[in-house]
C-alpha cells in the first residue's frame, strides 16, 4: 500500500544544484509543489597545486593515511592528478597507506577503483564521528594525513586531527561558488520571506551560507528570518543542523539516516501536522527560529477547554469504547534508545537525571510524538521511581538495567518502609505539566506506575529476575508481610497516580510486567484484593490501562480488578482474548514488538491481521505486546503506525 501521508500540496522549496532534477521529482512523487533554487556551482580549483603536491608525496611514499571525505571528491581527485600525471600509478600508491573513507559515498569511488578503505566512519560520519572510528581503531599521532575536501574546509576537524599529533595537508578538490544566475535563489528568499513556502529543505551546509550570503546583499536577511518562522525547516543531517543552529534556525525535522529520499518521504509524511503545529507557535509568541519541542502553546485558553478537546480525542474515545474515525495507536517504551533524538539527550546525562529533570523528560516525551505522529504520548519516567522514596535506594548502572540497593527480604524491611512522601516525585509532575501545555490537545498523554506486583518484584530480587525466587519466597513463607508490603505500595502508588492526574495526565496505565509468572490461585489470593482496591482509589473519570505480558491464563481475573483497558501481549489471539474479557472492556497492545525487526510488508502483513480479528469493533487501541526494544529501526515504526491509521480510517 503506498503511503498516503503526503505533502498534500504544501509548497516545498530546495536549494539542491547537482540534483535538483532528482529533489524536484521526489517532492512531486510525494504530493508537493516544488520550488528548486539552486543555491551553488562547483568552481574547480584551477591549478590545483594541493592535488599536485599530494599526488606527489603520495608517489613517494610520504603519506601514512588519507582521508576521503566525499564521493565526488574522489572521482575529481583520481581524474586532476591522472590528467597531470599520467604515469602514476594512483591506485597502487594509495594501497600503500591508510585509506579511511567518512561513509558509503567514498566507498562507492573507490569501489570503482577496485580499492576498498582500511576503515569506514559509520553514519551519520560526521566529522566527530571521524575522530571517534579513527581513535577506535589506530592511532594518529606522528602520522602523515592528508584530507580531501570537497568545497569548505572544515578547520574543526583539521584543527582535532593536529592536536592529537598528526600531521596534516587539506587537499581541496572542489570550492563552491553562488550559481551564475541567482535569479531563482533570490525569488525564493523572497517567497520564503512573503509566508508563501510552507517548507525548506536543506541537503547540504553550503546551501545555508549561499542563502545567507545572497540575503544578506539583498538586506533580506531579517525579513527571511521572519519567514522562516513560519516554514517548516528540513535538515539532511547533523553536520547541516549544526550550520543551521549557527544561523540562529532551529531544523524542525531530520532523519536519520542522511539522504535526500528519507528527508523528503519523512518531512511529506509529517509535514501537514508540523507546518500547523509551528504556525500556532508562532502566532501564541513563541520564537519559532529558536525553539524547543516544550515552548509549544497550543492554546491561550483555559486547560479546561484543552481537556474538552482531549477528552473527545481518538485515544479518549477508544478507552470509552466510543466510535473512532480510526484505530488509535502507541508505542510502549516508544522515547527510548532506539531514537536518535532519544540518545542525543541521553548521551549527556544520566538516565535518573533525564527522569529527574522536567525539562528534558517533557522534551524526550514530545519529541517522541512528533516523530511516530502517534495518538498518545507517554510520559518520560520509570516504574522504580517511586521506590526510592520508599528508601530502598535505586540505581541504574549501563549494563544490567535497574538495581536495588537494599532488597526487601523480610517482613521486618517492609515495617521499616518509610512513608511514601508524594512530593518526592514532583520532578514527575511538572514533567507532565510541561508536556501536557506543549502536546496537541488532540493527542492524550499517559501518566504511569508499576502495579504493586511487579514493583515488589524488583524490590524483592533487587532487579530483574527470572523465576522470582526471592518475591515468591516472600509470599509463601510470610503472608502478612507480602500483604503488608502490597497495602504500602498501593497506597503510594494511588497518590502518586491521582498527583500525575491533577498534573495533566489524561489516563494512566499500571505496567504489571511479570505477573504472568503467578498460577490463577495466586493471583487471585496475594494480587487480585490489592489490584482491587487500587483501582478504585484511582479518579473515577480517567481511564486506566492495566498492562500485562504472559497473562493469556488470568485475563478473566485481570479484568476483575476493574480497569476499563487491558494490555493484551502476543501469545494471545485477539478475537478470543477480547471474547475473555468481555466486551464491555477496551483493549490495548497485541504485536510482537520484535515484528518491528523484520521488513514494511510483513509489519503491515501482521497488523492487517491484529485489526481484521476485530471486526471494526470499537475499544481497540493499537500497540505492541510489550516494550519497544533498543535496536528497533524506525523506518519500521513509522509504517506501523501509517498502515494502522490508514487501514482503519473510516
Ligand atoms: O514508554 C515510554 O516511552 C515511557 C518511559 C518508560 C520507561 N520505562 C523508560 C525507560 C516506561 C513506561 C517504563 C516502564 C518500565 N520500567 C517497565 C514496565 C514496562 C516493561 O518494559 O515491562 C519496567 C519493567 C521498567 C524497569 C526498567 N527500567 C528496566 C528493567 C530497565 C532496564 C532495561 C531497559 O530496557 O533498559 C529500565 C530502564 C529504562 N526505562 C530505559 C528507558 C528509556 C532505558 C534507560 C537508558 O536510557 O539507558
Amino acid at each position: 500500500m503506498e503511503n498516503p501521508k503526503n505533502f498534500n500540496g504544501l509548497n516545498v522549496t530546495s536549494f539542491e544544484s547537482r540534483r535538483a532534477h532528482e529533489i524536484e521529482r521526489l517532492i512531486i512523487y510525494h504530493g508537493g509543489v516544488p520550488r528548486v533554487a539552486p543555491s551553488m556551482r562547483e568552481v574547480p580549483l584551477s591549478e590545483s597545486k594541493e592535488a599536485f603536491k599530494f599526488a606527489r608525496e603520495l608517489n613517494a611514499g610520504n603519506l601514512d593515511m588519507v582521508i576521503l571525505m566525499t564521493g565526488v571528491g574522489t572521482r575529481a581527485l583520481v581524474k586532476e592528478i591522472s590528467a597531470k600525471y599520467p604515469e602514476l600509478n594512483f591506485v597502487a600508491a594509495l594501497k600503500k597507506t591508510t585509506i579511511v573513507a567518512r561513509g558509503p559515498k567514498p566507498v562507492a569511488a573507490l569501489r570503482e577503483m577496485k580499492l576498498k578503505p582500511n576503515i569506514t566512519v559509520p553514519e551519520p560520519n560526521t566529522w566527530r564521528d571521524i575522530l571517534t572510528t579513527l581513535e577506535n581503531e589506530t592511532s594518529v599521532k606522528g602520522k602523515k594525513i592528508a584530507v580531501q575536501e570537497y568545497g569548505i574546509s572544515n578547520k574543526e576537524f583539521i584543527t582535532c586531527l593536529k592536536s592529537k599529533g598528526a600531521k596534516v595537508t587539506s587537499v581541496p578538490i572542489y570550492k563552491w561558488a553562488l550559481p551564475e544566475d541567482v535569479e531563482p535563489l533570490k525569488a525564493a528568499i523572497k517567497s520564503i520571506s512573503d509566508s508563501y513556502e510552507d517548507v525548506a529543505l536543506f541537503t547540504s551546509s553550503q546551501q545555508i551560507y549561499h542563502l545567507f550570503d545572497v540575503a544578506r546583499k539583498m538586506g533580506y536577511i531579517k525579513k527571511l528570518k521572519e519567514g522562516l518562522k513560519r516554514t517548516l525547516i528540513g535538515s539532511i543531517g547533523p553536520t547541516t543542523s549544526e550550520t543551521l543552529y549557527r544561523f540562529g534556525i532551529n531544523p524542525d525535522y531530520e532523519p536519520d539516516s542522511p539522504k535526500m529520499g528519507n528527508l523528503i518521504r519523512e518531512v511529506a509524511r509529517v509535514g501537514n501536522n508540523l507546518v500547523i503545529k509551528k504556525r500556532t507557535a508562532l502566532k501564541h509568541g513563541v520564537d519559532t527560529n529558536i525553539w524547543r519541542p516544550t515552548d509549544m502553546v497550543w492554546s491561550k485558553g483555559s486547560q479546561k477547554s484543552r481537556k474538552a478537546v482531549t477528552n473527545n480525542s481518538v485515544f479518549m474515545r477508544a478507552c470509552r469504547l466510543e466510535e473512532t474515525d480510526y484505530t488509535p495507536v502507541w508505542l510502549m517504551r516508544q522515547a527510548g534508545r532506539y531514537m536518535r533524538e532519544y540518545r542525543e539527550i541521553r548521551s549527556k546525562v544520566s538516565f535518573l537525571e533525564l527522569c529527574r529533570t522536567p525539562e528534558l523528560a517533557a522534551e524526550v516525551t514530545l519529541r517522541a510524538v512528533d516523530r511516530l505522529d502517534v495518538d498518545a504520548a507517554i510520559i518520560f519516567a520509570d516504574i522504580l521511581l517511586i521506590v526510592e522514596s520508599l528508601g530502598v535506594g535505586l540505581e541504574f548502572s549501563k549494563s544490567d538495567g535497574p538495581r536495588i540497593m537494599r532488597p526487601v527480604r523480610s517482613g521486618k524491611a517492609v515495617d521499616k518502609f518509610r512513608d511514601f512522601d508524594p512530593e518526592s516525585l514532583n520532578y514527575v509532575y511538572d514533567a507532565l505539566r510541561i508536556t501536557r501545555r506543549a502536546l496537541d490537545p488532540k493527542k492524550a498523554l499517559i501518566g504511569f506506575a508499576g502495579a504493586p506486583f511487579t514493583v515488589a518484584s524488583y524490590m524483592i530480587e533487587g532487579g530483574g529476575s527470572k523465576n522470582y525466587e526471592n518475591t515468591k519466597g516472600l509470599m509463601y513463607r510470610d503472608p502478612q508481610a507480602w500483604h503488608s508490603m502490597l497495602k504500602k505500595l498501593c497506597s503510594a502508588t494511588s497518590s502518586y497516580l491521582n498527583n500525575q492526574i491533577k498534573a495533566g495526565a489524561d489516563a494512566v496505565q499500571l505496567f504489571d510486567s511479570w505477573v504472568g509468572c503467578l498460577s490463577r490461585d495466586d493471583y487471585r489470593e496475594f494480587v487480585l484484593p490489592h489490584m482491587k482496591k487500587l483501582v478504585s482509589e484511582i479518579r473515577s473519570d480517567v481511564p486506566v490501562i492495566q498492562f500485562g505480558t504472559g497473562t493469556a491464563a488470568i485475563l478473566d481475573l485481570i479484568k476483575e480488578s476493574g480497569t476499563r483497558v487491558i494490555g493484551l501481549d502476543w501469545r494471545v489471539d485477539l478475537a478470543e482474548a477480547r471474547k475473555q474479557v468481555g466486551y464491555d472492556k477496551a483493549v490495548q497492545g497485541n504485536l510482537d514488538p520484535v515484528i518491528l525487526f523484520s521488513s514494511p510488508s510483513e509489519i503491515r502483513k501482521r497488523a492487517k491481521t491484529i485489526l481484521d480479528k476485530n471486526k471494526g469493533m470499537p475499544g481497540l487501541i493499537f500497540n505492541l505486546g510489550h516494550g519497544i526494544l533498543p535496536k528497533t529501526p524506525v523506518d519500521n515504526v513509522l509504517a506501523l503506525i501509517d498502515f494502522v491509521h490508514e487501514y482503519t480510517r473510516k
